[in-house]
């Protein structure tokens, strides 16, 4: 067992999102408004949206899939789902995907919930797993799909998502530091009640309620010994659509008084906004797709460079922290394959969004089978005597 001091981190870290995409073009001619309110405005082409048979747990698995074909899944003895978007009130999302995926039993399953933060509660769960016993391996899954009412000003800021990462010690892609800041506020600015399948939201109190605990845990780093602004050469946060993040680093190098220009702090953000322009907001799993993001499509050598992380979940949780690129991280990265998952999904028109959304709330504690609809490797099925049934395709 070695000390606290070793280095703990993500040593593989992987993507899915759902198989349909809408083109916001098409919200706007059903609004009848400038597409560029989505595409410049709030910085988002398309989002993606989950087919009937596809749910957290699909997409979970098929990003978790590609962490266990790649190391297996010998010795992951904790496996931690993160979400806001839960599918049941009382057994784990985690539980099904650790069922898909074949994985032995000696293992701890278990999912967190804080809107969209609880994948970095989860990481740092991990990490202290982790610590504890060096030996462990953790299996981390975000996955998310962010819906609002239809009609509503919260509707283009939908998406869906998903990572997963495995969490060691000798991380071979990112080292996370231990110094974080945290900040809490009892507020609502975005919440779901139990019997709503639609969150609500005040959106313009939670894009303050975001900078504002952008500020508290920034503060909060820096008085527990965190590094300054200007040892931070990247900079990978939540993104519930990719202008929050350059409002919000914006507004951090101003309060830190950051010397560097526009477009040095566009640099600074730009590869980590590029997938989620596509996929939308996925929640918990937002602020690790900019991750991978930042990881494929920046151009730089990012080996050795101090990446800063921002977490934000509404209600409200927030948590800065850093982590170090490892050098060879690039042969670790799935760049064409994720790439390929974005431009392979099938483009499809309002209409057939709208009936996608409503079809949600369809059936409430009645058996139903689901047509076959995804492409991807694992599907929702239906309901039996109110249990959820999962496929392999
Ligand atoms: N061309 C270019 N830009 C345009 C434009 C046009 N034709 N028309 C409007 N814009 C700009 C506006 O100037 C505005 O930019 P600024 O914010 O920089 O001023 C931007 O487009 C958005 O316009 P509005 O503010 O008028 O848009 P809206 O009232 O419809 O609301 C929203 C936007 C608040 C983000 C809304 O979509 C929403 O409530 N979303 C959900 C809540 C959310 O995502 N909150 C983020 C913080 S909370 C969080 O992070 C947790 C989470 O995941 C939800």
């Amino acid at each position: 067992m070695t000390g606290a001091s070793a280095p703990i981190g993500i040593t593989d870290l992987a993507f899915a999102t759902a198989h349909f995409s809408l083109d916001l073009q098409q919200l706007a001619d059903h609004f009848g408004i400038d597409v560029n309110k989505y595409y410049v405005g709030i910085g988002q082409s398309e989002m993606s949206v989950a087919t009937a048979d596809e749910d957290i747990v699909t997409m979970g698995a098929e990003a978790a899939a590609q962490i266990l074909a790649r190391h297996g899944s010998d010795g992951i003895r904790t496996l931690l789902f993160a979400t806001e978007s839960g599918i049941d009130q009382s057994k784990s999302a985690g539980v099904f995907v650790h069922g898909l995926l074949g994985m032995g039993p000696n293992c701890r399953v278990v999912e967190l919930k804080q809107a969209c933060y609880s994948a970095t509660a989860a990481l740092q769960f991990a990490l202290g797993v982790v610590a504890r016993d060096s030996r462990e391996k953790v299996l981390v899954i975000a996955s998310d799909v962010a819906r609002y009412a239809l009609d509503s000003s919260g509707e283009p800021t939908q998406g869906a998502a998903a990572v997963a990462f495995l969490v060691t010690a000798d991380p071979a892609l990112v080292e996370i530091e231990p110094i974080t800041g945290l900040h809490t506020d009892d507020i609502h600015d975005f919440w779901r009640p139990n019997y709503l399948s639609t969150a609500l939201v005040d959106g313009k109190y939670s894009l303050g309620a975001y900078l504002r605990s952008l500020e508290g845990a920034w503060g909060e780093f820096r008085s527990r010994g965190g590094v300054d602004i200007d040892q931070i050469d990247r900079f990978c946060y939540h993104q519930p659509f990719t202008k929050m993040a350059v409002k919000a680093h914006n507004r951090l190098c101003t309060i830190t008084g950051s010397d560097l220009d526009a477009d040095q702090r566009r640099a600074q953000i730009d590869a980590s906004l590029a997938m989620n322009r596509h996929t939308g907001n996925s929640y918990t799993a937002s602020i690790y797709v900019g991750l991978i993001s930042l990881l494929e499509r920046d151009e730089a050598d990012l080996a050795g460079k101090r990446i800063g992380f921002f977490s934000y979940g509404s209600g409200s949780v927030s948590e800065l922290f850093t982590g170090i690129v490892q050098p060879g991280y690039r042969a670790l990265l799935r760049d064409a394959d994720d790439r390929q998952r974005l431009a392979g999904r099938t483009p499809i028109d309002y209409a057939r969004y709208r009936a996608l959304h409503e079809n949600v709330d369809a059936v409430q504690g009645e058996d139903y089978e689901t047509a076959v609809e995804t492409p991807g490797p694992f599907r929702f099925a239906g309901v039996v005597e109110h249990a959820r049934q999962y496929q392999r395709c």
